[in-house]
């Protein structure tokens, strides 16, 4: 078969994310605290499943109840330099990153200098080696103090997260040399997780209060916009997260399914993006999965459920369908806004599937992009191995797979084969 070109739009961003209670280790906020709960009823639920040998033989495994305590993690804040320089020999050009709030600001009021200047370094150490930072100042973790008070559901949170934000950007080193912010992460997926599916902390199931931390959140988004446009460097670009799940009816000519996709893509994309309006210089895309739903009582959405049982799959069980992201990329072409894909990764712990994954979302990046889709930058999720979420470290994101044991790195297939991609901006099919 006669091989392609396809060429990215000049000064693409290339590179690969992380969080900071997913990777840095001994972090002490709400999230951490929880994990101990969580463990002992995952591992429960691990007893019932029947895992293969490449899962269990792996440190640790979901029968291990080390691998649902972030406890060292990656041990990322202690071995940035040495991340970021395996980032920058895979000629990653960009690097996104979370802040953990619980570090800067303790205890209220309270704030830690220290480790706002281990966050100047982190930015300058990026920059030292041509790699640009995107900075999210929040990755779902909250203070314990914050916690207290209820979180999100909180009105006064978004205050003192705006005090947090001004204090951050204000620092020497910081809001004068990053670009590229985004103030929070995934609207959708926090909700989801923390207040609908009851998954992660503090795990409440209530459609009222889900509601209440959106508006919250969308404050904060707004008010954090106006703050970094006004007090740090010059050029910067505000971007909002979106995590957006491409959904499709499973039987196309079933009425309900239908509707139910088209309420979903409403409340879940449209929506929000419409109550953040002008605050959002970017509209950063999250992407992963792709569930075909079929209407029916209980199930992921109360009312529908995923049947995704004939397809290829991630070690999570997560449909792998590229040309999902094409379909959300025309989808959010109304709204008129650059789009950076700031997560697309798989749990793929063999390094199986991979570089079909990653090539597969950029063949239709690519096309989006000739049909007049925005598309500026790609990151992908994860550079590293880490903790994800609820499951632990079993699942292997990594373009770098991490020996939790002797905090060893070492650089997967795959990592290789897109750090190619993002030496020439460019993906030969
Ligand atoms: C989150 C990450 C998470 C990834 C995979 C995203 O929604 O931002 O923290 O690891 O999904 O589940």
């Amino acid at each position: 078969m006669e091989k392609k070109i396809l060429k990215f739009p000049e000064g693409f961003l290339w590179g690969a994310g992380t969080s900071s209670h997913q990777v840095e280790g001994n972090v002490d906020n709400d999230w951490a605290e929880w994990e101990f709960a969580n463990a002992r009823r995952k591992m429960e639920e691990a007893k019932k499943k029947n895992w293969p040998g490449f899962i269990l033989d792996n440190y640790p495994n979901p029968l291990q109840e080390e691998n649902y305590i972030s406890g060292r993690a990656c041990d990322h804040y202690n071995r940035y330099e040495e991340d970021f320089d395996i980032a920058a020999s895979l000629r990653h050009n960009a690097h996104k990153f979370s802040i953990e709030w619980s570090r800067i600001e303790p205890e209220e009021g309270k704030f830690n200098d220290k480790e706002l200047e281990h966050y100047a370094r982190v930015i300058r150490s990026l920059k030292d080696r041509g790699i640009e930072p995107l900075v999210v100042l929040w990755h779902w973790g909250n203070p314990k103090w914050i916690a207290k008070i209820g979180a999100w559901e909180n009105k006064r949170t978004v205050d003192y997260y705006v005090r947090y934000v001004n204090r951050f950007i204000k620092f020497p080193g910081i809001g004068d040399s990053v670009k590229f912010w985004m103030p929070l992460n995934e609207f959708q997926a926090y909700i989801g997780y923390s207040y609908l599916g009851g998954i992660l902390p503090p795990q409440k199931k209530s459609l009222y209060k889900a509601n209440r931390v959106l508006k919250n959140l969308v404050t904060a988004q707004k008010k954090a916009y106006g703050l970094i446009h006004k007090v740090a460097a010059r050029d910067v670009l505000v971007g909002a997260s979106h995590h957006a799940t491409h959904h499709t009816p499973y039987n196309p000519k079933n009425f309900l399914n239908v509707l139910f996709v088209k309420l979903l893509d409403y409340i879940k994309k449209d929506r929000i993006i419409k109550m953040i309006g002008s605050c959002q210089d970017f509209i950063g895309l999250q992407v992963y999965r792709h569930e075909r739903l079929r209407f029916s009582l209980g199930g992921r959405y109360g009312i529908a459920r995923i049947d995704n049982e004939k397809t290829d799959h991630s070690d999570m069980g997560w449909e792998i369908y590229p040309e999902g992201i094409y379909h959300t990329l025309k989808y959010l072409k109304k709204f008129d806004l650059p789009i950076y894909i700031t997560e697309n990764g798989i749990a793929d712990a063999r390094d199986k599937k991979r570089t079909k994954f990653i090539n597969g979302h950029l063949c239709w990046i690519h096309k989006a992009i000739q049909e007049g889709a925005d598309v500026k930058g790609y990151f992908y999720w994860s550079l590293m191995d880490n903790l994800e979420l609820a499951e632990g470290f079993w699942p292997r994101f990594g373009l770098v797979e991490v020996d939790y044991e002797t905090m060893e790195r070492k650089i997967r297939p795959s990592a290789r084969e897109y750090a190619k991609i993002c030496k020439n901006n460019c993906l030969e099919t």
